[in-house]
């Protein structure tokens, strides 16, 4: 029988916006493939879906693992024959000073945040194509738009992400596809707990010590004051429930007023300001 349920598909769903993302697309009617690399962290997902009778699924996927991608897309393929909206969530932080960075932990950071997206969505898009119909969603960052001092890596990841996505939407438009990114300010996540901070920035006595203290203590500051996940879930559903999506959509309290500085402080002005907020 072919249903016309609509199929969503979302990774790094065992915490904060990915776990808020599946929950929110299937209270909402998608049929949600919440995936994750661990399914030992499933039974909170599980359980919540279960008590609300939602129509949510968990799946293996490690966005660095080839194969697993590839089982897990293949295992949708047949199960629901229809992907129509793929959250690319799965992602971390390293956090460091650029020089002191390892090569080892750089191209991690690429793996997950940038190559990991990169292999679901192309593991995706011969579906998608198929069916003439589809959205890829890609959570990015503020910091997609910005750098920071100690973010040189991640930020480079984020940045990555948005060239990325601007240019396959021109792609990807004549078949039906959609592309939206989605910027979050500050969201209360797991985020800080699974943050990898560079070994050479660790030593107190690196020559960037100082600086990278008052990054902690200003990053420290802001995710206390940070929205919560369900914000960002919110945008998910508004872009993927809208006929004609923009390009790109801002989610947390803080993030508008961040974005209208970037557009309108010249390059120093906007400058000066990050080193004030870093005192
Ligand atoms: N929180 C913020 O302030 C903020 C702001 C802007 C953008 N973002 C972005 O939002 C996304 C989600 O982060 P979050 O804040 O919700 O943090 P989080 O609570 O730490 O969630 C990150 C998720 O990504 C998963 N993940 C990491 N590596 C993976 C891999 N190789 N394969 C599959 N899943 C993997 C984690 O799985 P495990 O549980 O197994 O580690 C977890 O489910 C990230 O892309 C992040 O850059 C967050």
């Amino acid at each position: 029988m072919i249903s016309n349920q609509r199929v969503a598909v979302v990774t790094g769903s065992s915490s904060g916006i990915g776990l808020e993302t599946s929950l929110t697309l299937a209270r909402n009617g998608f049929l949600t493939y919440a995936t994750m690399r661990n399914l030992n962290k499933s039974e909170n997902i599980i359980s919540l879906a279960e008590t609300e009778k939602l129509p949510l699924k968990t799946l293996q996927l490690d966005v660095v693992d080839d194969r697993s991608v590839e089982n897990a897309i293949r295992s949708i393929r047949a199960e629901s024959s229809r992907i129509d909206v793929l959250v690319n969530n799965a992602g971390y932080t390293v956090n460091g000073a650029f020089e002191e960075h390892a090569m080892e932990e750089i191209k991690a950071q690429f793996e997950t945040n940038l190559f990991g997206l990169i292999r679901v969505t192309q593991a995706v898009l011969p579906i998608m194509r198929r069916q003439k119909s589809g959205i890829i969603v890609n959570i990015s960052s503020a910091v997609g738009r910005f750098g920071y001092p100690g973010g040189s890596v991640y930020v480079s990841t984020k940045f990555a992400v948005e060239g990325l996505s601007e240019s396959i939407s021109y792609e990807l438009e004549p078949f039906g596809i959609k592309v939206v990114l989605i910027e979050p300010g500050v969201i209360r996540t797991n985020i800080v707990n699974s943050m990898v901070t560079a070994k050479k920035s660790q030593d107190p006595n690196s020559p960037y010590s100082q600086l990278m203290q008052k990054v902690v203590r200003s990053l420290e500051r802001m995710m206390e004051n940070g929205s919560s996940a369900d914000v960002v879930a919110k945008a998910v559903l508004e872009a993927v429930t809208t006929e004609n999506p923009s390009l790109r959509y801002l989610a947390g309290k803080d993030i508008e007023s961040w974005m209208e500085a970037k557009r309108s402080m010249s390059d120093e002005e906007f400058y000066k300001m990050m080193k004030e907020n870093l005192k």
